[in-house]
């Protein structure tokens, strides 16, 4: 149909016959000659139509934007002063002979070249949001992104093995999509929150080095860097530990990120401690782009008369930390309160602040409401501890560590960008020495922090039953830019170990044997040690492609109502349907659901 790719046509072809293809682009009517930005997936081409050739001229007087035209003709050099230096193909156009209608187009719902659709727009009509620019090119980084980790794994003797999508229910953590069974009435898939499971039996099953490109379904709250069927990079290796898996994922991450992207990551990828990560950053996915830190003030604050600061300094649970802001005593009293309601947000009931006019005034030179409450010693060792300077603002946190963390890690990113603290860069670190557990307030019982497969370091098991919270995983995530984008660990490979944490979940023997009966069984037939790791490939195109959201690199993504605007899924079934699978609908439940 075509003899060559419209934007690869250069000086070089002048004088040859060619034939296109593409959508029109734009269309110029220059009083009798028609000018035609022909597009195809390779870029634009010039096509010019003249009256003379008439069936071409009346193709070209008929066509609208994005109609599907096939052409026939000459390249020739552009008139003088007419080359377009931007285009590939600027310096020549195509002199029409021919031109056929391959395709009408409706009148479009958006322009094309429109910057500012609305989403719900783009989705709707996402096949034509996919004509422009820059969905093409994230979706080609995508798959340059997919290509070269298929290319460096399988350089590296890793097996790509695919496993169900219908099974059982795998606690990741979130809420499972179900799928009622007709042959088994009353009985549901679940949808994988991830191969977790099956990759561990892949292991058990000798294939020593599994990968797949895995979609995962999850049912929870969504935001720009979630989606309830995302895709995981999942990977798995027997006779491993820790270090193993991170610096072979090291080097993948670094070796993609350059395929794929350019993007050059730093030559060794810094680790922190969890502990240090909520310390510091108040995150365990901290944003090293941002120097800003928490400075920790719990010990100084138990005996103060501010009780405030004093309550949860005592508190085992509590804490006490300020965020240094440098320059920010030039905030006014409305930014501040700003930024109060920000950490209103995460909990906070309030942010104390101390403007630090003129330190060698000593207390004169600091302003703040709750000066009145500090002692001299105090407010020394806060700018000491804080590395305070004349013109810095100091906020404080004080309430139980989470809602500190939260609300002070928050805050710190927040100020950096609004101060134009943050340095542009690639800013990788793993973090380690998670716990195994933490504590669910609300559910009053110990939760797994990553997944109840994960081993527990061998010097800590014995806290297993009387301390869990002082358990250590062997797990690691890898964080890039403040966004999680893998995590992984060392998979408990003993039948009884694995029973003994299902213990500590709270998990009781024969609940635990009617889940994941399959697992325990398989460790009991010489399972080797094995771990592994799973990389959330959405985040990471979205990161190198320079998306803020994930949508932009999926080429059919939901709503954050978990809705496809395009197809209108979810949607209703036919009575008959529900009722071979023997389901009956709530009268009433159908408006409620997804939209
Ligand atoms: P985890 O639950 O940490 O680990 O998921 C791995 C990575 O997947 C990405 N991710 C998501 N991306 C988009 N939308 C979502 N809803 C979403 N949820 C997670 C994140 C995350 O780091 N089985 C374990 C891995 C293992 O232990 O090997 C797991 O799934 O980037
Ligand atoms: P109050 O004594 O409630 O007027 O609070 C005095 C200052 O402490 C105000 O600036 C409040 O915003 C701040 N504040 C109150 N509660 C907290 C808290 N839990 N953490 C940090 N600052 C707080």
């Amino acid at each position: 149909m075509r003899t060559h790719l419209n934007a690869r046509l250069n000086q070089k072809h002048i004088g040859e016959e060619v034939r296109l293809a593409g959508w029109v682009s734009n269309r110029r009517d220059h009083g009798g000659v028609i000018f035609i930005d022909l597009r195809d997936r390779s870029g634009l081409v010039q096509v010019v139509a003249a009256p003379e050739t008439e069936r071409a001229f009346a193709a070209a007087s008929e066509a609208r934007n994005e109609f599907v035209l096939g052409v026939r003709g000459k390249v020739r050099a552009r008139p003088e002063g007419t080359a377009n230096p931007e285009l590939p193909s600027g310096e020549i156009e195509v002199a029409a002979a021919e031109i056929e209608v391959l395709g009408r187009a409706a009148p479009l719902p958006f322009q094309l070249d429109d910057a500012d659709i609305s989403e719900a727009v783009r989705l709707k009509h996402r096949f034509l949001d996919l004509r422009r620019a820059p969905m093409q090119d994230a979706l080609r980084l995508r798959h340059q992104l997919l290509r070269a980790i298929r290319e460096f794994l399988d350089a590296r003797d890793f097996v790509e093995i695919e496993t169900p999508v219908l099974t059982r229910s795998t606690p990741e953590g979130a809420r499972d999509y179900l799928v009622p069974s007709r042959a088994r009435r009353g009985a549901f898939f679940a949808l994988p929150q991830s191969p977790q499971l099956f990759k561990q039996l892949l292991m058990v099953g000798g294939f020593e080095r599994y990968y797949q490109i895995a979609r995962c379904f999850r049912d929870e709250d969504l935001r720009a860097d979630r989606q309830p069927e995302f895709t995981q990079l999942d990977v798995e290796m027997s006779f491993v530990e820790e270090e193993d898996v991170m610096s072979e994922m090291e080097q993948l991450v670094r070796e993609v990120c350059m395929r794929a992207a350019r993007v050059e990551l730093p030559g060794e990828f810094p680790r922190i401690s969890h502990a240090e990560a909520m310390a510091r950053y108040g995150s365990d996915r901290p944003d090293l782009r941002v120097e800003l830190e928490l400075t920790e003030l719990t010990d100084l604050m138990r005996d103060v008369e501010f009780k405030v600061f004093a309550a949860p300094a005592r508190d085992a649970a509590g804490r006490v930390a300020a965020l240094r802001v440098p320059g920010g005593g030039a905030l006014t009293r409305a930014q501040i309160d700003h930024y109060t309601e920000f950490v209103a947000e995460f909990g906070a009931k309030g942010l104390a602040y101390i403007r630090v006019e003129e330190i060698a005034r000593g207390r004169d030179g600091l302003r703040s409401p709750i000066l009145k409450f500090l002692p001299d010693n105090a407010l020394d060792e806060i700018l000491r501890r804080s590395g305070a300077a004349d013109g810095d603002l100091l906020f404080f946190g004080a309430d139980r560590a989470a809602v500190v963390n939260d609300a002070l890690g928050a805050l710190r990113l927040r100020v950096a960008r609004d101060l134009k603290l943050l340095t542009p860069g690639w800013k990788p670190l793993w973090v380690v020495d998670f716990p195994l557990f933490h504590w669910d307030e609300t559910a009053r019982r110990w939760q797994a922090q990553h997944h109840p497969f994960t081993a527990p370091r061998d010097a800590d098991v014995e806290h297993l039953e009387n301390e869990p919270g002082r358990v250590r995983a062997r797990a690691y995530d890898l964080v890039l830019n403040g966004a999680e984008i893998g995590g992984g660990s060392i998979r408990i490979s003993r039948s009884e170990l694995q029973q003994r944490v299902f213990g500590a979940l709270g998990l009781e023997a024969a609940q635990a044997e009617a889940e994941f009966g399959f697992l325990l069984n398989a460790l009991q037939y010489g399972a080797p040690p094995h771990g592994g790791i799973a990389f959330g490939i959405d985040r990471l195109a979205a990161m190198l492609a320079g998306r803020d959201s994930i949508r932009d690199v999926i080429a059919f993504p939901k709503t954050q109502k978990a809705a496809c605007l395009l197809t209108d899924a979810p949607g209703e079934v036919a009575a008959a349907q529900l009722r071979e699978l023997g389901l009956r609908a709530k009268p009433g439940a159908a408006d409620s659901g997804a939209r």
